[in-house]
């Protein structure tokens, strides 16, 4: 133990490892009930129960958390940081909805103190909620996600995110050239990718936006940079994916729009997949590809209901992603009880292991994270979020009727929200407190 340690006293609750089938969730499941996790220099360290960790500690201070239970930081594999500011839109579906709200709001973004602004409140929202790790759709102009970037970087937060790429189908102030969206990209890679904690995702919008030409360009910078992520929309809503058939005649289907340009594979992320056909299912699982299920997204505008039994018989790896401001929450807990909802219309039960699997170690391994990020195994980096089990009179009854550490995390989804979420830590450092936050205000 060095002086400069932080011990943390607490229970805690991580996966140890991944896992490949739903029925192998409990086996790697880890509960301490009365532990203490230590952190140096950003990572973690130790991990053990209070029993074996006492005589270790003589003397070094002990941040106590007792009644506090400890996970890992919340991973949202799938959000549009511009569009915090129109969630909760009325009335429309997913493409009337884009033109209707959602295009509107992203021209502000070439307003550099906007992104500057937007961004710092965004990142509040997150770190607020438990998340510490995000995938992030900028809008079409470099200012946003250098904005974005630039406050992230000053959390030292683990984060991913990109600029739009869109050259059709939208209006003519949110549209580039191909020359130009691969410049611009080109910029904003060398300048921010593998910075820190920092990394780029290509971020082409979905189809219907690109060209054949523009995807070329993705492609190409693909090639040169081979580690960045890439990260689009693929089969939200049937209009959509008729309408890409439409726009592509000559591909076989959706994925194979961007299968065709070798965007599909290990770092690629694609959000909702509610509407595919078998071969695309084989395709996501052949290319190693990941999906992003954004359950309040999908019930918030119609599209549809995700087939998370599908996905573990395909061997397809899954986040979970709030697609704020198609999303209606950035909170964690609430989208997995909106998650467990879209289950049951289908008659599966998604249980709590899972659930908190798919936020953490299992978002973190769909961003091909999970070596640095997702649990607490040593050497992991220090993202953790420090919830209050019971805040509400209805919590306290309920939870402290809950028999043992499943039912507790059930009723958490449940019942849970921002109130929860007592403190949030990146990178070893107290980054978010709710009760400093009630005294400011
Ligand atoms: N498809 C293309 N753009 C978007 C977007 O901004 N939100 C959602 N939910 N789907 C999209
Ligand atoms: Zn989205």
């Amino acid at each position: 133990l060095s002086a400069t340690d932080t011990a943390i006293r607490a229970s805690f609750f991580d996966f140890t490892g991944v896992v490949d089938r739903p029925d192998d969730l409990a086996g790697q499941a880890r509960y301490l009930e009365d532990a203490v996790l230590l952190l140096r220099d950003g990572c973690l360290v130790g991990l053990d129960s209070w029993e074996n960790s006492e005589a270790m500690l003589a003397g070094h201070p002990v941040i106590d958390l007792r009644g506090r239970l400890i996970v890992p930081g919340f991973v949202d594999t799938h959000i549009h940081y511009p569009q915090t500011e129109m969630i909760g839109a009325f009335g429309e579906q997913l493409l009337e909805w884009l033109n209707h709200y959602t295009f509107p709001v992203e021209a502000q973004y070439h307003c550099p103190d906007h992104a500057a602004r937007m961004s710092a409140f965004f990142l509040h929202q997150l770190l607020s909620n438990g998340t510490t790790s995000a995938l992030v759709f900028g809008t079409v102009h470099p200012q946003s996600v250098e904005a974005l970037f630039s406050a992230a970087e000053a959390l030292n937060m683990r984060l991913i995110a990109g600029k739009v790429m869109m050259d059709r189908n939208a209006p003519d102030n949110l549209i580039e050239t191909p020359e130009q969206s691969y410049q611009q990209t080109r910029a904003l890679i060398e300048r921010w990718h593998q910075r820190g904690r920092l990394s780029y995702a290509l971020t082409p919008r979905f189809a219907p936006t690109s060209s054949p030409q523009l995807l070329e360009k993705v492609q190409q910078l693909r090639q040169e940079f081979p580690d960045t992520w890439l990260h689009t929309h693929l089969s939200e809503n049937p209009q959509e994916v008729a309408w890409v058939k439409e726009l592509f005649p000559e591909r076989e289907g959706y994925l194979d729009v961007y299968h065709h340009h070798q965007l599909t594979g290990r770092r690629s992320v694609f959000a909702h997949c509610l509407h595919l056909e078998e071969n695309e299912w084989q395709c996501l699982h052949d290319t190693d590809s990941s999906i992003a299920f954004c359950p309040t997204s999908n019930l918030f505008l119609g599209s549809g209901l995700f087939n998370l039994k599908r996905s573990w018989q395909q061997g397809v790896k899954v986040g979970i992603g709030t697609d704020v401001g198609a999303g209606t929450t950035f909170n964690m807990l609430q989208t997995l009880g909106e998650a467990y909802k879209v289950g049951q219309l289908q008659h599966y039960r998604l249980s709590a292991a899972e659930a908190f699997y798919h936020a953490t170690l299992g978002g973190a391994r769909a961003l091909d994270l999970d070596h640095v990020i997702g649990n607490f195994n040593i050497g992991k980096e220090a993202d953790f979020v420090v919830l209050d089990p019971a805040v509400s009179a209805l919590q306290q009854l309920r939870i402290g009727n809950s028999k043992d550490i499943w039912e507790k995390l059930f009723v958490l989804m449940t019942l849970g929200d921002d109130r929860n979420i007592a403190q949030t830590w990146v990178a070893g450092r107290p980054v978010w407190q709710r009760d400093a936050q009630e005294q400011a205000a």
